[in-house]
């Protein structure tokens, strides 16, 4: 099965409009000299018109760090599907571990706020991982299933799709520990034989699984030669453009 790499930044909490504008600049160059993968970055709620509006026609795809559930309504803080797809977004990360970790999201919030993306017309980069304690507890498995089953509940074989996985051991997050090349393997095919059973081979074939944590220039290229790793979700070496560069250029 041939699945298009994807090489996806995650700017968190960090640049100004200008410094978000520039880094996107460079990371549409080095996306437009790798056609044969997508790559793409998800700039704060604050930069995101103006980076859409720099990136223009390239192939660099914008992603938000978050979305709402519903269309609109009152939900003081909250920015929607419908207001994203307005400014050119294309995707929605949901249920990364910060907000699930720092601001107490919880399966059931992250499974609407992913059917939000998907009725609002965006793509959503659904990310699960375990913590280190759970990792120890020898309940990575369990874990993972249960953000899954609940995660995607009410995703219809054909938004299914549509969908990318992104698995972020929290434990590697930030640390400059990553996970060793068999450690995402093998969560990566566990998650790919969960989407088999809970869907069909063919789209569990299809579904991209990006693996997060510590990614980094020297690391990319023995991950991305993995069977079931199909991509990468970046934060801090995707704030950096040589260094975001070198990774979208994996061989
Ligand atoms: P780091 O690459 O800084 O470990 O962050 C990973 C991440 O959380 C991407 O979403």
């Amino acid at each position: 099965m041939n699945r298009r790499p994807l090489i996806a930044g995650n700017w968190k909490m960090h640049l100004t409009v200008a410094e978000a504008v520039r880094l996107a600049q460079a990371a549409a160059a080095a996306s437009s000299a790798c056609p044969d993968r997508d790559v793409m970055v998800a700039p704060a709620f604050t930069a995101l018109a103006k980076v859409c509006e720099a990136v223009g026609d390239t192939p660099l795809q914008v992603a938000a760090q978050n979305v709402a559930w519903d269309k609109e309504g009152a939900y003081t803080g909250e920015i929607s599907a419908l207001m994203l797809a307005d400014l050119g977004v294309r995707l929605a990360i949901v249920g990364h571990s910060e907000r699930r970790q720092i601001f107490g999201e919880n399966d059931a919030m992250i499974n609407r706020r992913l059917l939000g993306a998907l009725i609002g017309g965006l793509q959503p980069v659904f990310c699960v991982g375990e913590t280190l304690e759970e990792r120890e507890a020898n309940r990575t498995f369990s874990v993972l299933e249960q953000q899954m089953r609940q995660g995607l509940q009410g995703v219809a074989k054909e938004e299914m799709r549509r969908l990318v996985l992104a698995y972020e051991p929290v434990w590697a997050i930030g640390t400059g520990k990553t996970a060793t090349k068999e450690q995402a393997q093998e969560v990566h095919a566990f998650l790919r034989q969960f989407l088999a059973g809970a869907y069909e081979k063919n789209i569990a074939d299809a579904v991209r699984i990006l693996y997060g944590g510590s990614v980094k220039p020297e690391n990319i290229d023995s991950l991305m030669a993995q069977p079931d790793i199909d991509g990468a979700l970046v934060g801090g070496a995707a704030l950096n453009a040589e260094s975001f560069d070198r990774i979208i250029r994996f061989q």
